[in-house]
């Protein structure tokens, strides 16, 4: 397997150093034979020669196997330029448009919601991730002076709604899971997210097994912290879908556990973890990497490498439940140190796992 590594910036170099030495593991533990090739986009390189993504890379990286990024964003780039350049630009230039984003408690200790159990938080949300509000559609109109105007465009597209709600129901119906949530502001997004409403009905009626239920976003947020459990697939526009994976982060430990797939099902697809590069904890050695080693799981997972996928879950667990953590989530390890744990339960899984 062929995987491309973008480490980014800040925290995200820590966290992906970790994230590969799970995977160099579970490849020493399984036979399972991988290539991975580093590149160095991110705030160093655009501030010494000023490229972002060059176009011709993009097409290179269209011929891996799945793409590993840790986190962009620098505070010497206050406009973040170069984190949009890339990021956005590899979801909007590879089509990425599901963001699968599951919210999977591993151990109850980890929950802050009262007397919540691990199999209480254990949905997906699938968020767009190719237009909305995200598309950079607007501009200003007397920019700078006291009568501006700001319009930032949310752009909803019969094919785009209708492609990411019809990959939440085939994601329920391939899983035999039972209910499928869809949530917008449609009482106020009137026009847009009334196209989600009408989308929304036609693709449900050719899943009668499935439950469809709509809620709206300020509703979701709510309910998602007073009782989880009655979520199993929550679909979601661009912007909403940003929000409640933060939230839902949260409701598994923390920013630091949270792992997504950016996937076009059937072309090249890009892990990353939930968080962002958390400048003020960079080169610190304290960020939590188990949401990168999380998403490298998922990464395999997504490459049809279920029983390496496991491995990996397994060991983080195991790592938990023997408080080998981080700050985070109230143990003492530093970054480096939370990897090499989990590292050595992919080599030789503890009986407690
Ligand atoms: C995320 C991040 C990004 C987003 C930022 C860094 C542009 O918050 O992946 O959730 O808003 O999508
Ligand atoms: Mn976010």
């Amino acid at each position: 397997m062929h995987i491309a590594v973008i480490p980014g910036d800040g925290i995200g170099i820590e966290v992906i150093r970790e994230a590969v030495q799970a995977l160099e593991a579970v490849s020493r533990a399984s036979g399972l034979s991988l290539k991975l090739d580093s590149c160095d986009y991110g705030a160093e390189r655009f501030l010494r020669t000023g490229e972002t993504l060059p176009a011709a890379d993009m097409e290179r990286l269209k011929g891996y196997d799945a793409i590993l990024l840790g986190a962009l964003g620098d505070p010497r780039i206050p406009d973040m330029k170069h984190a949009a350049d890339i990021l956005l630009g590899l979801r909007f230039g590879l089509d990425l448009y599901v963001n699968y984003r599951p919210v999977r408690l591993l151990d109850e200790r980890l929950c802050p919601l009262k007397g919540r159990r691990a199999s209480d938080v254990n949905f997906v949300v699938f968020r767009e991730n190719t237009e909305g509000l995200y598309v950079g559609v607007g501009g200003n109109f007397k920019k700078g002076t006291a009568d501006e105007i700001a319009v930032q465009e949310d752009i909803n597209t019969r094919k785009g709604v209708e492609r990411i709600i019809r990959h939440a129901f085939q994601f329920a119906a391939s899983r035999s899971l039972k209910r499928v949530v869809m949530s917008d502001k449609s009482n106020v997004l009137t026009f847009g997210h009334d196209l989600w409403q009408r989308v929304f009905r036609a693709v449900s009626a050719e899943y009668p097994a499935i439950e469809a239920r709509h809620l709206y976003v300020d509703a979701l947020a709510m309910q998602m912290v007073k009782d989880p459990s009655q979520f199993q697939v929550i679909v979601t526009c661009n912007m909403f879908g940003d929000i409640i994976t933060d939230l839902g982060a949260q409701l598994q430990g923390g920013l630091g556990m949270a792992a997504s797939g950016n996937i076009h099902p059937g072309r090249v697809s890009l892990f990353e973890p939930v968080h962002g590069s958390a400048p003020k904890y960079a080169g610190q050695d304290v960020a939590n990497p188990l949401g990168a080693i999380l998403t490298a799981a998922l990464m395999l997972e997504h490459l049809g490498r279920l029983e390496e996928a496991r491995r990996i879950e397994s060991a983080v667990v195991a790592c938990i439940r023997a408080g080998s953590t981080p700050r985070e989530l109230g143990g003492a390890l530093g970054t480096h140190a939370v990897g090499e744990a989990v590292a050595r339960e992919i080599l030789a899984p503890s009986k407690a796992a």
